[in-house]
């Protein structure tokens, strides 16, 4: 089972790249079907998530084509409508699958897909996707396992969000691209990946308006064309590294970035004693020794990421004082408190909130990744240590992270994926 070994206690310094954002290119990659023309879609993550996507892409009959690492070419023109739009085997693995929903919807008036299970970070209900294809005139069914949404017509509707969902809003978008007549979304997501979903349809020739702000408005259209997109930067990436080289009080500069998509992180970094210099397209975080307290609220954006809670935690245990993190969005997010407690983190968890109070440093240890974030988070730990770790289940970190090893490498951390105890000892033998 593939591993990272790791020998902490070194600031990391130096430059890092960052890929394309995953949760706007799982949109995307599900919108690229809604035409029948070839589109490419560039600087798309050569990531897990990404990857199983695209194969269930592939299994729904669109013709799949990687010009490069990061460019793929999609036609959704050699589709056969008539066959039952399922996708199955393809779900269970990433959650994204069901952005097929809503393209397929859009394009077809109806699809099926398997449920997506809740995962480690909470139930993740979908009743939101659900009204919403509703509120387009869909009849949504839900049996053995398996979602089916199915319209004679879908006609333009208002729809207020209960609850403001990024996977609604992007799914609901694509429904009503070419609904007829007009759809308003109220209380939507104004994440930057909303945004570049909004603006790769509207490349295509859709009409939306208002996206990154509550309230959406789409104008339906008779149909899509082709295109060629590039994907914004991924600002969770951006951020995982910002707040590792906070953690690691290194010094790095993180080039590919849209400092704006950055300003909650860039903040919080800011609050807690770090330099945070920013360029066009560049930032660069130098921390000092001491790192001082302060408290954290996840909320949807602009707010602070909840996919930035586990890696900030990591960096506000090793804080002088006791620092809060309040978790807003999901019901699951502190798994990795028990792993990081095992390092010496001395970190209190009361129902959404979690108390941290600030230790000098971490101690190795060998802990398990218990989802995608949470797994970056610890990997961040252990680079923290002045120990060997290891970090395992690293299949989830793999799922969003590219050559996430490399990179930190190139960052001059002493890390290595490897697969057997004898690896770990070479590598031990390695850096001593
Ligand atoms: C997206 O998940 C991201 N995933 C998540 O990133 C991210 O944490 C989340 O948005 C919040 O930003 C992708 O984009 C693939 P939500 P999503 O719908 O769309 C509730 C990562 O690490 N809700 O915005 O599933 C839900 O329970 C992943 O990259 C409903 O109640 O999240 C949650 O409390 C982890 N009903 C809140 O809304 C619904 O129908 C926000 O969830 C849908 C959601």
């Amino acid at each position: 089972m593939e591993q990272y070994v790791i020998k902490g206690g070194r600031p990391l310094e130096g430059e890092v790249t960052i890929a394309g954002a995953k949760n706007a290119a799982l949109g995307i990659l599900a919108a690229a079907v809604m035409t029948d023309q070839e589109v490419t879609i560039e600087n798309v993550p050569n990531v897990r998530d990404t990857r199983v996507l695209l194969q269930a892409i592939q299994g729904i009959g669109a013709r799949v084509r990687y010009i490069d690492e990061h460019t793929v070419a999609i036609c959704g023109g050699t589709i056969n409508p008539n066959t039952d739009l399922c996708v199955d085997e393809y779900i269970r693995k990433i959650r994204a699958s069901y952005y097929l929903l809503g393209a397929l919807l859009g394009k077809y008036n109806h699809s099926q897909v398997a449920l997506p299970g809740g995962c480690d970070i909470g139930a993740r209900p979908i009743d939101l996707h659900i009204k919403g294809f509703e509120a387009l005139g869909a009849h949504v069914d839900i049996a053995n396992g398996m979602i089916s949404v199915e319209a004679d017509e879908l006609i333009g509707s208002h729809i207020y969000m209960d609850v403001i969902s990024v996977g609604a809003t992007i799914n609901v978008m694509m429904a009503a691209v070419m609904a007829n007549g007009k759809t308003t979304i109220e209380n939507a997501a104004k994440e930057p990946h909303i945004v570049d979903v909004a603006n790769f349809l509207n490349s295509m020739g859709a009409n939306i308006k208002g996206a990154g702000t509550d309230v959406i408005r789409i104008r339906g259209v008779k149909s899509l064309h082709g295109t060629t997109y590039s994907i914004i930067p991924d600002q969770i990436e951006a951020g995982t590294f910002m707040v590792a080289a906070a953690a690691t009080r290194g010094n790095v500069l993180i080039k590919n970035v849209i400092p704006k998509h950055l300003e909650a992180t860039t903040a919080k970094l800011e609050e807690i004693g770090c330099e945070v210099e920013e360029f066009d397209d560049a930032v660069r975080v130098r921390a000092p020794h001491v790192l001082h307290r302060t408290h954290v609220k996840t909320l949807p954006y602009p707010g602070y990421p909840t996919d930035m809670q586990p890696q900030m935690a990591v960096t506000l245990a090793l804080s002088n004082g006791t620092s809060i993190i309040t978790e807003s969005i999901f019901e699951n997010r502190f798994k990795y408190v028990a792993e990081l407690s095992r390092m010496g983190a001395h970190i209190r968890v009361e129902g959404n909130t979690a108390i941290l109070d600030g230790v000098e440093t971490f101690t190795g240890a060998n802990v398990a990744a218990p989802d995608l974030r949470a797994g970056a988070a610890l990997v961040i730990a252990a680079l923290v240590a002045n120990d060997f770790s290891t970090v395992c289940d690293i299949k989830y970190i793999q799922r969003g992270y590219e050559k996430f090893d490399e990179k930190l490498r190139g960052l001059g951390a002493l890390i290595e994926k490897v697969e057997t105890d004898k690896e770990i000892q070479k590598f031990k033998l390695k850096v001593g």
